[in-house]
């Protein structure tokens, strides 16, 4: 088959053109803003480490798992239930995930909202030089609060997300992905390597990479699992989606490989420029700071401020990072787009835009949570929604994926699938044993732990 003979659909243009947009949708504010700060809630180092073990041994599992259900159905979550399975059930596993991809994109989308608030003090010169941890809290804390400034940057994000989702992949996701994703990349080693030689970086680089393994218990593990998850953007059909766009000629298995490498790699990255950073300051004490969702918003502008060049470092940063953001939002919203258009016919640009508005709606209480309305920061929406779309909406999806791979569709003919691209899968024995066993078992009982304390 080649690349453009499923046109009616939209194909990928080529073989790298998938990596990118795939890692672009994996590469966001997961890696820079949600990766440090469940590093910091869940004991530091030992989170570090559990979610790499996370990554490889389900996260890449389940990953896989997408990839082969979206390239072998060539359709949306709930399509590609239905047609491997029709008249059963699992189609409602397709419909959680149209539902979670909307419910994260409406928190998301006021995060990243942040995130172009942040790009224009970045031009306007906001963040003076050698900025200090109340400073920057102060800023912070300023902005978030104000609701006018807060709607018309989430608007913004939105409105860009609708936009070229509306134009289709091929015009969309894939140029972004391709130039831009590189950049960020190289920009955030430069940071890392300044925040590796403010004095005083020991401190924190020692909470970040050094294990207390006495901090382990479930609740790390949980969360560990669920970031990875959600950082790899597993479980919620979007690797799907994007997978149904693929050729036969291409090799999930080293694909799945290098999405998962870089994203990981972005965020360990993220998380040295973060820690030493934060640490330097004398009045943040590691073991009795509490991250939070700020952790982000207020260390990057300080590491910038600290370096030379910080204005320019600082513009191009706040840039690249609008880019990755906004790769992933897409991401989030090509799921129920592709559902609109495939199963009920809509056209693109109807579907985009009704779903856009939608998130809108259900973000409007994420965007008064900090400060706006006292009520919703009392409730900790934010937090709340992060927890429900994320931490379960996204690991129930993962744990559906799995089991109906292993037992609704088959590992035989998952693999026949996988062979496409790839006639040699070295890990196969291990991916059978993790697909059908490790990843669902493991999930399951994370599952039961969260719910009993939460
Ligand atoms: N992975 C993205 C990030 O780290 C977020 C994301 C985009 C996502 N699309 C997704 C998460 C689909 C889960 C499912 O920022």
């Amino acid at each position: 088959m080649d690349y453009h003979e499923d046109s009616a659909r939209g194909a990928w243009g080529s073989k790298t053109a998938f990596i990118f947009a795939a890692a672009g949708s994996a590469i966001g504010l997961g890696n820079i803003w949600r990766y440090p700060m469940m590093v910091g809630l869940n004991g530091g180092a030992i989170f570090v480490f559990t979610n790499i073990l996370a990554v490889i041994f389900i996260g890449f599992t389940v990953m896989l798992a997408e990839f082969a259900i979206g390239r072998h159905t060539r359709k949306n979550p709930v399509g590609a239930y239905n047609a491997i399975k029709p008249g059963t059930p699992w189609k409602l596993s397709g419909y959680l995930n149209v539902a979670v991809g909307i419910g994260i994109l409406s928190f998301y989308g006021v995060i990243a909202g942040w995130a172009v608030g942040y790009f224009f003090k970045a031009i306007t010169g906001a963040f003076k030089r050698d900025l200090s941890w109340q400073d920057s809290e102060a800023i912070f804390k300023n902005f978030t609060a104000d609701p006018l400034v807060v709607f018309v940057c989430f608007s913004v994000i939105i409105v860009l997300t609708v936009f070229i989702i509306s134009k289709g992949i091929k015009g969309g996701i894939e140029k972004w992905s391709k130039i831009l994703m590189p950049a960020l990349f190289i920009l955030i080693i430069f940071l890392a390597i300044r925040a590796l030689t403010l004095p005083g970086a020991g401190r924190g680089l020692a909470f970040y990479l050094k294990p207390d393994f006495s901090k382990f218990n479930g609740t790390v593990l949980f969360f560990a699992v669920a970031q990875a998850f959600f950082s790899l953007s597993v479980g919620n059909g979007a690797m799907m989606t994007y997978a149904s766009y693929l050729s036969k000629k291409d090799n999930l298995v080293s694909s799945a490989g290098w999405v998962c490498f870089f994203d990981t790699l972005v965020a360990i990255l993220a998380g040295i420029i973060i820690f030493p950073t934060l640490f330097t300051s004398p009045e943040i004490v590691p073991g009795e700071f509490i991250a939070d969702t700020g952790l982000m918003f207020q260390v990057f502008p300080m590491v910038l401020s600290k370096m030379p060049g910080g204005y320019v470092f600082g513009v191009m940063f706040f840039t690249l990072l609008l880019v990755a953001v906004l790769t992933s939002t897409l991401s989030l919203l090509e799921v129920p787009t592709a559902f609109l258009v495939d199963e009920k016919k809509w056209t693109r640009r109807k579907a985009a835009t009704f779903l856009g508005a939608l998130a809108f709606i259900i973000g409007i209480p994420a965007a008064l949570s900090n400060g706006g309305v006292k009520l919703f920061t009392k409730w900790g929406v934010m937090i709340k929604m992060d927890f429900i779309f994320i931490s379960l909406g996204i690991t129930i999806g993962a744990l559906f994926i799995s089991l109906f791979l292993a037992y609704a569709w088959g590992v035989k003919n998952a693999l026949k699938e996988i062979s496409f691209g790839n006639s040699r899968f070295k890990l196969k024995s291990l991916w059978i044993f993790n697909i059908k066993y490790l990843a669902p078992v493991v999930i399951v009982i994370l599952l039961i732990i969260i719910t009993n304390i939460f």
